[in-house]
């Protein structure tokens, strides 16, 4: 095989029943290049490498990288871009929504001397017939948020379809988030001197399989940002625990005050309170903060128990910090509780990411 010049790295999860038509997409749009795809899949339940290895074996040009242990699209696409023998990379997704015909003209535009080239479902010319009503609003906003951070007019600062060098990429992974999906927009972040194309696409509908990426695209982005904001002080998975724990002691003072108003005495109501919003952080922190390692089924309820467990002591190392921090401080109320609560979140974070969802 010759040395290729473009390597298409794409993520997948689930996607056996795209793969094929994925590859002769490419061999279409790159016929007479030399190209490799290479596939990043997690595991996926559907035998989606099975499928990869099974299109290696038919060309020579495909290789398939099997992770067991991690999973994410962000961190696939950065093991794909360590693996990738092409001068040029592309990036683009394994569900056929994203056209390789695209690709030539994003080549075109990196030989003409701009360093990133995007796919954009929203420029004058593309289209989205892809997106429902939901997702595009969602879009909306993350659109928004993104510019307005990154100083940009990007018309599709969100999009995972796009090409550069390998050395630009390969510069920037050691500064980007492995977490989440935001690939494209973390790689502009980190190279906002460099000069990006935008090229219109249209979205096309999935035809198999579903998307893995809904609601929390936004809470994800925004965590991302407020991190970023804080120069990584502060990684987005924290600022995402604090912020369902803030959301979850807002539905602690709603339980409170309406189980009081039933009439239970305050001891009961707090109790119920303090037990329903254990439950409702543990959900949401295992939906929208781990949504890679979610948890499911029997699992989820051992999770609950660990959590719970976790919380308790929590709750007496705050108690007892807050006391010492009182008492040292002369009875400071605010100083002290805060301490207390801060120690708390930490205490609760940095055990439950190790012990429950394993990162
Ligand atoms: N390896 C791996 N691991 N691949 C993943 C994972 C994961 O955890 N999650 C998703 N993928 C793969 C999918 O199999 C697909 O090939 C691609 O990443 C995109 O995932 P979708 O689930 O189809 O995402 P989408 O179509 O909803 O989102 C699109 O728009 C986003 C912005 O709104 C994609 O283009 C995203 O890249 C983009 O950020
Ligand atoms: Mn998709």
């Amino acid at each position: 095989m010759t040395v290729p010049q473009i390597s298409v790295v794409v993520p997948t999860y689930n996607e056996a029943g795209n793969i094929a038509m994925t590859y002769d997409g490419l061999a279409q749009a790159l016929a007479g290049r030399a190209w490799e795809l290479v596939v990043v899949d997690d595991d996926s339940p559907d035998g989606t490498a099975d499928a990869v290895r099974a299109l290696a074996r038919q060309h020579d040009n495909v290789r398939c990288i099997q992770r067991v242990q991690e999973r994410g699209l962000a961190s696939a696409v950065h093991w794909g871009v360590q693996a990738a023998h092409g001068e040029v990379i592309v990036v683009m997704d394994g569900d056929l929504q994203h056209e390789p015909a695209l690709i030539p003209k994003m080549l075109e535009a990196l030989q003409a001397g701009h360093d990133i080239v995007s796919g954009s479902r929203f420029l004058e010319g593309g289209a989205e017939k892809g997106l429902s009503q939901r997702r595009r609003r969602l879009s909306d906003w993350g659109n928004r948020l993104t510019n307005r951070f990154l100083g940009t007019t990007l018309s599709d600062p969100l999009t995972g379809f796009f090409a550069t060098s390998r050395r630009l990429f390969l510069d920037s992974i050691p500064q980007m988030q492995a977490d989440g999906f935001k690939v494209f927009f973390d790689l502009v972040y980190h190279n906002r001197h460099v000069t990006i194309r935008e090229l219109p696409f249209e979205f096309q509908r999935r035809q198999h399989g579903e998307s893995k990426l809904d609601l929390y695209v936004l809470w994800l982005l925004a965590c991302d940002i407020a991190s970023k904001l804080s120069r990584g002080m502060l990684p987005p998975r924290l600022i995402s625990f604090v912020g369902v724990g803030l959301i979850g002691s807002i539905f602690h003072f709603t339980i409170l005050y309406a189980s009081m108003d039933l009439g239970a005495v305050f001891w009961l109501s707090q109790a119920i309170a303090t037990v329903v919003a254990m439950v409702f952080n543990f959900t949401i922190n295992n939906v929208l903060t781990y949504s890679d390692d979610r948890l499911r089924g029997a699992t989820f309820y051992k999770g609950l128990l660990l959590y719970s467990l976790i919380a308790s002591i929590g709750i007496v190392a705050n108690v007892s910090t807050a006391q010492i921090a009182y008492l040292q401080l002369h009875g400071h109320t605010f100083i002290a509780a805060t301490t207390g609560l801060v120690i708390d979140v930490i205490w609760r974070f940095v055990v439950s990411n190790r012990l429950i969802w394993g990162r």
